[in-house]
């Protein structure tokens, strides 16, 4: 097989067989086949596409290109949620410790805040002690005892999708619906998990922008799931807005305990009751969702959702009393209110330029090796659909430094777009995609 011969072939819209992919992965993840062959042939695919047999053929070779999790030493049917990328989103900190409570396995692996969007690794961080390198062993050990746990992609996890996307992101390839969707796949499935559930994000702050292209992605990765044997759900949810009213780590997380103590904002309540069904439905828990959201909510109004947290912070070295006492995190020193310098409605928002907002402030990575601090972010008190009066606050920064203060507020009032025409608030969950 020649590597020529697949580029001449997807540049004439062919389709490549899995014996061609498999080749094509392995070549280029062990270095014998060339970064400029395959920049051509990534590019061929951004032209003529991918079908499904090629794009779950893609992404087995790309998920079997590094460790498989085995996760088959705990009991039951495990469940995974992922999110394509958001601001405010905490939902993992939330909806983990519910269903675990309610004895479905979660055997997690998350990521570190990129860009503009945060990372769940890092929000977890914020609990002093707290560590996601824990062993192997000891990983399925917790699940077992306590269904729940929750560490870092390693390396070795899907090596091809990583040379790969390098590669895409500096070829302008990295926007192609197959690429993506295998890319992200090839991650979830060599997780291990049996029930994925995926959290595709569509608007401003979000990889997709619009609904019709989230669909798209949310079946396309359906379809990669379920073919490779695991159940798969996507929900299409809203970016428009941050999630909640918390950005930036510490925030977040002090949302999270509230919304585990029962008082969620109503789009970070429906964003985690529906994720969290489906994980009860897939892992067999319930058999409807209705079921599913009684159960959910009694678990946080019994506190044994919140107690779990509390566990699962235990067991992996965080400080536990910060679950119970907030007040406990550090806050940032400064503190400025951003105020309505007109009466109207807030219309729309740059979610983008929010999550840049905070970044900007200190709470995300401008590197790969920038440390961030846990402290700043912003908090909003009005959202889409609010009325305004003169005067009123629309949200908090929180910040350790005038300079960075002085840019975030600038960049925050460019954000936000205040008009004169009432605006009804959006919903948050726009659709879910089961088997198609
Ligand atoms: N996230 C990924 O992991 N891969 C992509 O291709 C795009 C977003």
């Amino acid at each position: 097989m020649r590597m020529y011969d697949l580029i001449m072939k997807k540049k004439h819209g062919e389709a490549l067989s899995e014996a061609e992919i498999r080749f094509f992965v392995n070549g280029y993840t062990k270095g014998e086949i060339p970064d400029y062959q395959v920049s051509a042939f990534l590019m061929a695919v951004c032209f003529n596409g991918m079908d499904e047999a090629e794009t779950l053929a893609l992404t087995m070779a790309m998920a079997e290109s590094g460790e498989m999790l085995d996760l088959s030493a705990i009991h039951g049917l495990k469940a995974d949620k992922h999110s394509t990328g958001g601001v405010g989103d905490k939902t993992s900190l939330i909806l983990g410790p519910m269903v675990a409570s309610l004895g479905v396995p979660v055997a997690k692996m998350s990521g570190r805040g990129l860009g503009h969007t945060g990372g769940t690794i890092d929000k977890l961080e914020s609990f002093p002690g707290f560590s996601v390198s824990i062993s192997n062993e000891q990983f399925i050990r917790n699940v077992n005892h306590m269904k729940l746990a929750i560490i870092g992609q390693t390396a070795e996890l899907a090596p091809a999708d990583k040379k790969l996307y390098a590669l895409r992101d500096v070829t302008a390839t990295v926007d192609q619906l197959s690429l993506i969707a295998s890319s992200i796949m090839s991650k979830k499935l060599a997780a291990g998990s049996d029930v994925i559930v995926l959290d595709v994000k569509a608007g401003s702050g979000a990889f997709m922008k619009t609904f019709e292209d989230a669909k798209r992605l949310a079946e396309t990765m359906v379809k990669i799931g379920n073919g490779a044997g695991r159940r798969t759900y996507a929900v299409i949810s809203d970016m428009n807005q941050p999630l909640g009213f918390a950005v930036g780590n510490i925030l977040e997380v002090k949302e999270a305990i509230e919304a585990l103590n029962g008082r969620a904002p109503e789009d970070l309540n429906d964003a985690c009751m529906t994720l969290a069904s489906y994980m009860l439905l897939g892992a067999e828990r319930v058999k409807e969702i209705t079921e599913a959201k009684e159960l959910l909510c009694e678990t946080v109004r019994s506190g044994a959702a919140l107690r779990k947290l509390a566990e699962f912070v235990k067991a992996q070295g965080g400080d536990e009393r910060y679950v119970y006492e907030p007040d406990r995190f550090p806050k940032a020193s400064l503190t400025y209110e951003v105020k309505a310098e007109t009466e109207g409605y807030i219309t729309s928002m740059n979610t983008e330029e929010i999550g840049l907002t905070s970044l900007v402030l200190g709470g995300g990575r401008e590197t790969k090796e920038s440390e961030i601090d846990l402290t700043v972010g912003i908090v909003f008190k009005k959202k889409i659909g609010a009325k305004l009066t003169k005067d009123d606050t629309i949200a908090v920064l929180h910040a350790n430094d005038r300079e960075r203060l002085t840019a975030a507020i600038t960049r925050f009032q460019n954000a936000i777009r205040i008009e004169q025409a009432p605006c009804e608030p959006i919903p948050h969950i726009l659709g879910v995609v089961e088997q198609s």
